[in-house]
Formats: structure tokens, C-alpha cells, sequence
């Protein structure tokens, strides 16, 4: 018998853009994902799921040498599809399960490395943001095949999470954006350019607790995001109520087209305006970051 536990997350600057090599900034949030593995006849879990997860837990079993079958039981409060990398907590979870069942400790970098096994057969291209994010607690700056760096925020944020109810397809999301680049490189990298530029000035004002430039960064974020075609009506609608409710900004987070929106709020006593204007058809959660 193995247990484990995964982190759900949200990116809060250059998704999309780090799948094709730029920066990227994300955060851990405190909902945890949780897998416990038994010895079993068959490879099965205690939950309704595609082929996928059977297939991408196959991985992650073989990437840590484990050639028997196992009933996987699940328990987590990560709504799939929403861009809080629910199957990134999971391939995490599982990871840690398996090790635990074959006695062997892993640190979080190898964690994330057998991880990303899973998130392959999940997503196809992921950038390897999610698995890296899941399996420690914390902000960090992340560039693909680089090691990530932990950011020390100046003073800790406040942002407000809310789910369209609607599912983002992020292998689809991907393969779309990647279109883009094919089809108009010279606006593509010049776009390229600029997220780089604004990520990094993100992580500066993280660092130097200015809330009002990372506001004006986010809404920024958000329109290279629908340049690339990732946003949706219902993001948008989630958006529009964050602004006029005095969010500082607010943006899609993870692979879009549905999932969720995040709005960056002053502090913890600036979150009620927001939170009764949401129809209560929406999920909604507050974190505190840092
Ligand atoms: C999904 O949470 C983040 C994306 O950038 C994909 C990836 O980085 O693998 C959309």
C-alpha cells in the first residue's frame, strides 16, 4: 500500500507562452489531492474517468518501475477541467503513492520529473509548469527545461478563483496556440517577446509587493491570452465582474477556453464585493499567496 498528495495550482502569469519557451509564474494552492494504491488484479479507480487516467497512470507506474496492477483510490475537492491542475495533482499523488509502495523517497524535483510522465499522456506538450507546481508548496518563476526558482514575495497576495463551470481542453488549447505560431510566426514572436518582458517584470513586482502594477500586468497577460485565442465568453464574463467589482486585475489562469478566472484583490477585506456579485452557479475559492 502507497499514499500521496498532489497540490492543485494556479499560473499566475504566461501560460501558453511557456509551453512555447518563455517564463512562466505559478503558485500552489492549499486543496490537495490525495491517492492511495493497493496491489489489485486489474488497474482501476474508485471514480468514473476516460481511458486517460488509466493510460497516464500506466506511465507513472512504469516510469517508477512498477509493473503490477493497482486499485487507485482517489479523494480530492480539485474540480477537473478547470485549470487548477487537477491531473498534474494527481500524476503527483500517484507518483508519491508508488514510491511509498516501493520504498524508495523522492525528493520533489524527481517527483515532478515522474510526474510529468503522466502530464504527457494527459496533455501532449505540456511545459512541465504544472507537475513542477504540484508536487512543492510555493510561487516560482518556471522556464521550460530549466530548474525553477522559488519567488519571496514582498508582501503576500490575495487573489479570488472562480470556475466558469465549463471544462478547457488543455491538449486542444495547446495544439491551438502552437497554430498560431505556425500560421503567423512574426506576430507570434514579437507577442512572444513581450510576455517574457512582462513576466519578469511580474516577478519584480511580486517581489516588491507592488499590487497595482501586478494588477495592470494581469489584465495585460490577459489580452496576449485572447490574441491567442484561449479566452472565452464565459472567461470573459467572470473577468468583466471582477474589473467592475475594483479587482487591481484579472485574467484566465491555465489552459483557458472555460476553467477558471482569477482576479488579484487589495487584500483579504476586498474580497466581498466580488464574491456576492458571482452568481453562485460559478465555484468560487479565495487564496492568499505567500
Ligand atoms: C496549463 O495549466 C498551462 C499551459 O501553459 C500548458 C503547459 O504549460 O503545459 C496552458
Amino acid at each position: 500500500m502507497g499514499k500521496g498528495v498532489g497540490f492543485a495550482k494556479t499560473i499566475l502569469f504566461g501560460e501558453h507562452f511557456v509551453v512555447q519557451g518563455s517564463h512562466a509564474i505559478g503558485a500552489s494552492l492549499s486543496k490537495e489531492f490525495s491517492v492511495k494504491i493497493t496491489p489489485s488484479d486489474t488497474l482501476n479507480l474508485n471514480i468514473e474517468t476516460g481511458q486517460i487516467v488509466l493510460d497516464a497512470s500506466r506511465a507513472i507506474l512504469d516510469s517508477l518501475n512498477l509493473t503490477g496492477n493497482y486499485s487507485i483510490e482517489v479523494e480530492t475537492d480539485i474540480p477537473s477541467g478547470a485549470g487548477m491542475g487537477w491531473s498534474a495533482a494527481y500524476s503527483v499523488a500517484l507518483v508519491r503513492a508508488a514510491a511509498q509502495e516501493k520504498g524508495v523517497e523522492l525528493d520533489w524535483k524527481e517527483v515532478a520529473k515522474h510526474a510529468y510522465e503522466g502530464e504527457k499522456v494527459f496533455h501532449g506538450n505540456p511545459s512541465g509548469i504544472d507537475n513542477t507546481l504540484a508536487s512543492r508548496k510555493g510561487a516560482i518563476l518556471f522556464k521550460r527545461g530549466e530548474d525553477p526558482s522559488a519567488i519571496e514575495l514582498g508582501v503576500p497576495i490575495t487573489i479570488v478563483i472562480a470556475y466558469t463551470g465549463k471544462k478547457g481542453y488543455t491538449k486542444d488549447l495547446v495544439a491551438g496556440v502552437a497554430r498560431v505560431k505556425e500560421e503567423k510566426p512574426e506576430f507570434f514572436a514579437d507577442l512572444l517577446k513581450k510576455e517574457e518582458d512582462l513576466v519578469m517584470e511580474a516577478k519584480y513586482s511580486l517581489e516588491q509587493g507592488d499590487l497595482d502594477r501586478l494588477g495592470a500586468l494581469m489584465d495585460q497577460n490577459q489580452e496576449h491570452l485572447r490574441q491567442v485565442g484561449v479566452s472565452s465568453p464565459e472567461l470573459e464574463e467572470l473577468i468583466s465582474i471582477f474589473k467592475d467589482e475594483g479587482a487591481l486585475g484579472a485574467k484566465l489562469t491555465g489552459s483557458g477556453g472555460g476553467g477558471c478566472a482569477i482576479a488579484l484583490v487589495k487584500s483579504k477585506n476586498d474580497t466581498s464585493a466580488i464574491l456576492q456579485r458571482i452568481d453562485k452557479k460559478y465555484l468560487i475559492f479565495e487564496a492568499q499567496i505567500g
